[in-house]
């Protein structure tokens, strides 16, 4: 209370009364008070860029995913449907990447359908050349001339390359997810490994089993061998005579766990500009040795397919006491008991 006076003279009792609610509404103290306001300003412009940021980064992510998509080999990647519709830059940009990924696509495939047709048109006529080669040699049973075993030889070859080059366009053409099991992959090594010691011994080498952790892995399970197979059987090809090729399969328990599996020889390796090279259809390291004369170098192409279709990895290296390591990384899921 408080004793005012009027213009003309009268004196009031100015009384006030405190508003019921204790706190002043919001919107009003940052109205009035100058930090609060401050505060509300920088809080909404936060705001604002957040979903700004968000606006733009989350589109540029998703392109991100497609393009690494792509990158990794998944030719069937298209930008997220939520980027196409939008009506600006972004929008355009991940148009037009769809737009290059299936340009992409069709080319590969095109690509692939004509070395698929080659093949299989090449095979009819190898086949009747071969069966006539059969024939000849009945004819004249006696004393079979060198060149017609030349011949023989050389056919055959033929028919091994074809089969891995129609094997090749297969697998680049994925693989169904039906095709998909789960299978014990240990199991799967140590029969590979048995497999080419049995081979292996003939030659005065062998195939030893250093460590086999249990390991299950979703795949195909015959590609898998076959690609596991090439590999072992390049390392009995080029290990010294007398030694073995050492098979290590380890279950690494990381935030994702996967299985390692290791075929290490005791040979002459590979020199190291080539270490990649080796994964190139019909690339081979030049004048290795006579024991490197078969083989038309697609073997380690078609692995390292396979593998990439198992969302694995594949690479080679010189171990630092001489031969080759050749290493798979592979997804592993669940523990087989
Ligand atoms: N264990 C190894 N030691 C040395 N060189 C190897 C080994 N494995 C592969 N290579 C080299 O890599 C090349 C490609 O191997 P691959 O694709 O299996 O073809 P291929 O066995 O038909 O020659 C081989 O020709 C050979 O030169
Ligand atoms: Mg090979």
């Amino acid at each position: 209370m408080r004793l005012v006076e009027g213009p003309s003279g009268r004196k009031y009792n100015l009384a006030f009364q405190q508003s019921p609610t204790l706190i002043m509404p919001v919107s009003e103290a940052v109205g009035t008070h100058p930090y609060l306001r401050l505060l509300g300003i920088g809080l909404f412009g936060a705001v604002l860029c957040f979903l700004l940021t968000r606006n733009i980064t989350q589109p540029i992510t998703r392109l991100r995913a497609a393009a690494s998509g792509i990158a990794s080999g998944r030719l069937k990647t298209r930008v997220d449907p939520a980027v196409r519709r939008r009506h600006d830059e972004i929008g355009t940009l991940g148009r037009d990447f769809d737009r290059m990924a299936e340009q992409i696509e069709a080319l590969v495939s095109a690509q692939r359908d004509l070395l698929g047709d080659v093949s299989h048109k090449l095979r009819s006529p190898l086949a009747r050349l071969i069966v006539a080669l059969g024939l000849l040699r009945q004819a004249s049973p006696e004393g079979t001339p060198e060149y017609l075993n030349r011949i023989a030889q050389e056919a055959d070859r033929l028919d091994k390359l074809i089969g891995q080059l129609l094997t090749l366009t297969r697998i680049e053409s994925g693989i169904e997810s039906t095709q998909r099991e789960k299978f014990d992959l240990t199991n799967l090594v140590q029969e590979v490994a048995a497999d080419g010691d049995f081979e292996a011994r003939a030659h005065n080498r062998e195939v030893k089993v250093v460590r086999a952790d249990a390991c299950t892995t979703l795949g195909v399970p015959e590609i898998l061998r076959s690609a596991i197979e090439n590999i072992v059987r390049n390392a009995i090809r080029h290990t010294a005579p007398g030694t073995s090729v050492d098979v290590t399969l380890e279950r690494i328990t990381a935030i994702e766990p996967k299985a390692v599996l290791q075929v290490r020889d005791y040979g002459p390796g590979v020199p190291e500009r080539m270490l990649r090279d080796i994964f190139v259809p019909f690339h081979r390291v030049p004048n290795q040795d006579e024991s490197n004369t078969h083989g038309a170098g697609l073997g380690l192409a078609i692995a390292e397919r396979v593998v990439r279709l198992h969302e694995g990895h594949i690479q080679a290296r010189n171990a630092a006491n001489g031969g080759l390591i050749v290493e798979i990384e592979l997804p592993v899921h669940g523990i087989t008991v």
